[in-house]
């Protein structure tokens, strides 16, 4: 396993992660054996980071994730990194109230999430949106105080804009911010992803196989159940769903020249834009994270790149990448 540090005072991690996300929620179904199986063979492989939000699924995720490290074999499990994000608010529906980064708050959502992982420590602890009512200072300050305590190891943001990631930095140490990009999402590359290396923050990228759109698995005219992201993401709806194949389609030409698959090749695209940045993979599968994990062994040249760019140009993606009322929770987009 390949591997790579988070910032410069970030943890050294695998070169992929393990974003867990779409085993408890939003992608559809999912298989709870096979899920586990998918932790498990991840941790075999090398990888050591695991990426959860205490509200997918309402704690879910955590409890999915603790019983696989409790389950899973040494060394393995000896190595493994638990990445946390927490701040977002459910109701019993399952719908979205809002973020509290209130310090007594996220002292609160820690607490919880340490029982349900079931571990002493969360290696990195992050909000998953700001909440606008508390000042970024107040919230990465009460996950200082847990660093301090020994409960979190290193503090982490999530879609945050360049001006905070400066006022977060200015309190306590950053080890990486977490945030979409994509060859369809590269909106980081003008002002965030400058200063995050600027300020010696690393990248955790999601959404790098633009949830499954680029990843050469997703059929024109696949029925989304009820509860999909995708069912209300503008990059899945009608003419734009049909654009942005196109683009997978131009992608699959460079990807068949170079003996990868699409999602391997989307992989590594984001993997050779700097050392800096750790791609989150999604798999919920054995099989979707072994392909995954092949982009490892796919090396892109100067001339590779070109071919990929021209395939997919910069802003080439049909539809904006969250509805716009969650895209007013993104201080990633002010
Ligand atoms: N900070 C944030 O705001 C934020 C937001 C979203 C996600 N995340 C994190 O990022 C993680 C990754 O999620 P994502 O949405 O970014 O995932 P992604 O990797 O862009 O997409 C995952 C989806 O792609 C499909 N897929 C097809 N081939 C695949 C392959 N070879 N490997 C992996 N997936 C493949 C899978 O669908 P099938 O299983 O149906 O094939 C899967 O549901 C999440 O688990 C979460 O931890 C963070």
């Amino acid at each position: 396993m390949q591997h790579r540090t988070l910032g410069t005072t970030g943890p050294r991690v695998s070169a992929l992660g393990l974003g867990a996300m779409g085993m408890s929620a939003l992608y559809g179904e999912a298989d709870r054996a096979e899920s586990i199986a998918t932790i498990h063979a991840a941790l075999d492989a090398g990888v050591t980071l695991i990426d959860t939000g205490d509200f997918y699924g309402m704690g879910h995720n955590e409890l999915l994730i603790g019983e696989a490290l409790r389950t899973a074999g040494e060394p393995a499990r000896a190595k493994a990194l638990t990445s946390v994000k927490f701040g977002a608010l459910r109701d019993p529906d399952g719908g979205w109230s809002g973020y509290d980064g209130r310090p007594a708050a996220v002292k609160n959502f820690a607490a919880y999430s340490l029982q349900r992982l079931g571990v002493d420590h969360i290696d990195i602890y992050r909000i998953a949106r700001v909440d606008p009512d508390v000042p970024i200072e107040e919230t990465v300050g009460a996950i200082a105080e847990l660093v301090q305590a020994g409960h979190v190891r290193h503090i982490g943001l999530s879609e945050v804009g360049a001006d905070t990631l400066r006022r977060a930095a200015a309190v306590a140490p950053i080890s990486d911010l977490q945030i979409e990009y994509s060859l369809i999402s590269r909106g980081i590359e003008d002002r965030i992803l400058p200063t995050a290396r600027e300020l010696g923050i690393g990248v955790t990228a999601y959404g790098v196989l633009s949830r499954g759109l680029i990843s050469g698995h997703f059929e024109r005219d696949r029925q989304l159940g009820a509860g999909d992201f995708r069912g209300m993401s503008p990059r899945f709806q009608g003419e734009n769903l049909q654009r942005n194949l196109d683009l997978v389609d131009a992608l699959r030409k460079v990807a068949e020249g170079k003996g990868a698959s699409v999602a391997q090749t989307a992989i590594a695209w984001v993997l050779a834009q700097g050392e800096d940045i750790v791609p989150l993979v999604g798999a919920r599968r054995r099989d979707r994270l072994t392909e995954a994990l092949g982009a490892l062994d796919l090396t892109l040249d100067a001339a590779d790149l070109a071919a990929i760019e021209e395939a997919v140009p910069a802003g080439a993606a049909a539809g904006a990448r969250y509805p716009d009322s969650q895209m007013a929770h993104l201080d990633s987009e002010r």
